[in-house]
């Protein structure tokens, strides 16, 4: 009989300190993360100094949990697949060290891991991944589309050329003056505005390409003139107008994307996946469509978790590739790597 692949999944890049066991890349035995969102709150976003000492207090700590739930020890590991970046170094650092550290000690082969290709195969998580595929990314750093031919392998047709869809999100949000993250607070009240004010999208023709800075401008501006004309606009309607554009781009390009690259499959990924209008938005666009299957993860699996780090983790174990004692945190790294 086969033996059960067991992966240990680490993930430390931003404001999360999670460890998840995974079995064979599919099934979760454990799913432990320790959120630093109260700590942040105060400041209007995160700040790395103090994201870093968080992880350094609770990963250990996740680690043994993580275990204990699972039930497994470090000798049932097959491997302790790691976050190695894109992120805030510092926070990276201590994910990557921990890995390293526990590696060595007990002899377990190291695999660092994309961030991205983690909130990609949180999906796997779900459903059975179908090749060739698109990739809708939305998270606090990243908006792009992933074409993957096959396993592991990440080619980026479109991306932002300013902000993320998240941190629009969130600068919306701050605007509005309410709490970090935003991006849930802009979603509860965008269900019960109108989408009554004319906000811009930008489609950058010919390209997978994204923009939402002129957009989250736009949002900014209509406060600020409303404001000095003693004008009341519901934030319920500019909520509602805001996320109505970012959903119509996203969704349109993503439509567009399918049909030249004639997927199989549509999987969404990143914090912003959690978006509820995003969600209903594109289950609609897409029950048209019989030979594409959508694919979308439960809220729990769209921010950031280290299900998602064991997942993918998996993949670039049963290829081949591993990271040796000199791994280190690259808050730039390219998805590209695992190809
Ligand atoms: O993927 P993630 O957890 O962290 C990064 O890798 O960036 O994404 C966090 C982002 C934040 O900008 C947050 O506001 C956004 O995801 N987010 C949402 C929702 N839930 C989280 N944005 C819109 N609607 C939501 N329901
Ligand atoms: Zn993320």
């Amino acid at each position: 009989m086969k033996k059960d692949i067991l992966i240990m999944g680490m993930e430390t890049s931003c404001d999360e300190t999670a460890v998840s066991i995974i079995k064979n890349g599919t099934e979760i035995l454990s799913n432990v993360v320790a959120s630093q969102i109260e700590s942040h709150k105060r400041f209007g976003g995160v700040v790395p100094e103090i994201a870093s000492r968080h992880h350094v207090e609770q990963i250990t700590l996740v680690m043994e949990e993580a275990l204990k739930t699972a039930e497994v020890t470090y000798k049932d590991l097959d491997a302790i697949a790691v976050t190695e970046g894109p992120g805030l170094v510092g926070a990276l650092l201590v994910g990557v060290n921990a890995a390293k550290a526990v590696s060595f000690a007990h002899g377990i082969p190291l695999v660092g891991v994309h961030h991205i290709a983690g909130h990609i195969y949180a999906n796997q998580l779900v459903d059975n991944l179908e090749f060739p595929l698109l990739a809708l990314v939305v998270s606090g750093g990243h908006t792009e589309l992933v074409y993957m031919k096959e396993h592991g392998h990440f080619e980026v047709i479109g991306e932002t050329r300013d902000d993320a869809a998240g941190e629009a999100y969130d600068k919306v949000a701050r605007t509005l003056k309410l709490p970090y993250p935003g991006g849930p607070h802009i979603d509860r009240l965008a269900a019960e505005g109108e989408a009554s004010i004319k906000l811009p999208r930008a489609w950058l023709e010919g390209s997978y390409d994204f923009s939402f800075s002129g957009l989250k401008s736009a949002v900014i501006n209509t406060v600020h003139n409303a404001e000095q004309r003693g004008e009341v606009i519901k934030p319920e309607d500019l909520a509602a107008s805001f996320q109505e554009s970012v959903i119509d781009v996203l969704t349109t390009k993503t439509l567009q994307a399918v049909k030249e690259y004639k997927v199989k499959q549509v999987v969404l990924a990143g914090g912003v996946a959690a978006n509820k209008g995003l969600r209903t938005a594109l289950e609609e666009k897409f029950s048209g469509l019989k030979d594409v299957k959508l694919t979308i993860p439960p809220l729990s699996l769209c921010t950031d978790n280290a299900a998602m780090i064991g997942a993918a983790g998996t993949i670039f174990y049963k290829k081949g590739q591993r990271a040796l004692l000199d791994l280190n945190g690259n808050p730039g790294l390219d998805i590209t790597i695992h190809n």
